[in-house]
């Protein structure tokens, strides 16, 4: 039996490949490349010796699916594919409802009509919008999101519950990503985002491998100890090896779980760039901007859910994610394009 990976070309899906077939599963690649080479699941292949099965298709696209679900002995899905770029899904929201949620229906159609009825969802701490406390646990409220991307995430949660509610043969398991940052230790994948990053790790990276200036520093007066963000960072292999733990909860017919995947501690921006300086001996040169829409002071996770039921926990430091990002910026100056 297989595992479907979904999105599995793109950052997180290439590193979760790598663990799943380390650890023994038996993997195929759905992805429509939009936001991906196909190089990523080749440089997989050199890291884990396994070819990766690999179709070329879009959750969109029923007869696609159709197909592979026909020709492949598909036992589980873990779900990445979604489009999740914050500012442009405010731009673009019928895009993202379209790409996000309709795509994601159809997917959960034909797995149902071909009797798969275990699927692993990348969702996000986006949906704890600006949470009351932190850390924040499974149980906080969910909160309005403040851009469409967040909310195909907080409506995707609830229209997986309720199939899961409606016919408990499913197993469904909703992980909420805090912020992956790294790279595979061997450099040879990690994060390409096109264009100017929005993600702070990937802009630190550029300003270090000199495609950048500066960075902008978004905001110093937020309510944190020294006035600028702050955020859970999580190594995207300890994310990875996250999802081989919830296939292995799904294998026990887990129902409907949710977990937050992150390390319970915060850094703030000036953090990570004192970290990152530390780690590599890069200097990042940065100036301090206006907030950005839609920020919120902290968020971290209570992880401590994920450690009890499915014996996960980060083992991997904030010095190891910069280390790791930037092995892979540095080897790889234009990503997958060289
Ligand atoms: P990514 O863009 O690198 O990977 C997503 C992949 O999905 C890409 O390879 C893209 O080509 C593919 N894709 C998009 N739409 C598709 C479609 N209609 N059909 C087939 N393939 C499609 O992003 P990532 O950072 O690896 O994120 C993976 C998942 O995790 C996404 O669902 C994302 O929303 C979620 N997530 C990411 C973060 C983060 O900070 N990176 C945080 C929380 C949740
Ligand atoms: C982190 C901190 C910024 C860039 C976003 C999405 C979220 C999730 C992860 C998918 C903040 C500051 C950033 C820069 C900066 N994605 N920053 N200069 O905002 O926590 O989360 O990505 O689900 O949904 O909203 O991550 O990396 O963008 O920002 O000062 O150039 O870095 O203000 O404090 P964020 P981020």
């Amino acid at each position: 039996m297989a595992i479907l990976v979904t999105g599995g070309a793109g950052y997180i899906g290439s590193h979760t490949v790598v663990e799943l077939q380390n650890a023994g599963y038996e993997v195929v690649v759905l992805d429509n490349l939009s936001n991906s080479s196909e190089k990523s699941l080749e440089r997989v292949a050199r890291i884990t010796g396994k070819k990766v099965p690999f179709y070329k298709a879009d959750i969109l696209d029923r007869q696609a699916l159709d197909m592979v679900f026909d020709k492949e002995k598909i036992d589980s899905v873990i779900h990445f594919a979604g489009l999740k770029a914050v500012g442009e899904s405010v731009a673009k929201p019928w895009e993202y409802y379209e790409n996000n949620i309709a795509g994601t229906l159809v997917l959960l159609d034909v797995m149902r009509k071909h009797g798969v009825k275990n699927i692993i969802f990348s969702s996000s701490a986006t949906v704890y919008g600006a949470p009351e406390r932190v850390p924040v646990s499974e149980e906080s409220p969910k909160k309005d999101c403040t851009n469409p991307y967040g909310w195909t995430k907080s409506m995707l949660e609830q229209i997986m519950s309720d199939i899961q509610k409606a016919d408990p043969e499913w197993n469904v398991i909703l992980l909420r990503y805090f912020n992956p940052i790294g790279a595979h230790q061997s450099g040879l994948i990690g994060e390409n985002p096109s264009g100017i990053p929005n993600n702070l790790m990937p802009y630190i990276t550029q300003v270090a491998v000199g495609k950048r200036e500066k960075l902008g520093v978004f905001g110093n007066d937020y309510n944190t100890p020294d006035g600028t963000g702050v955020r859970d960072y999580i190594h995207v292999v300890d994310l990875a090896l996250g999802h081989v733990k919830a296939l292995k909860k799904i294998e026990e017919n887990a129902g409907l779980c949710i977990y937050n995947l992150g390390t319970g501690i915060g850094y703030s921006v000036l953090d990570l760039v004192k970290n990152f300086e530390e780690a590599t001996g890069v200097k990042i040169p940065y100036e301090i901007k206006p907030r950005r829409a839609g920020d919120i002071d902290a968020n971290y996770a209570d992880a401590s859910r994920a450690k009890r039921e499915l014996g996960w926990e980060a083992k991997y430091g904030v010095r190891e994610m910069c280390a790791d990002s930037w092995r892979w910026q540095s080897q790889n100056p234009n990503g997958y394009e060289d």
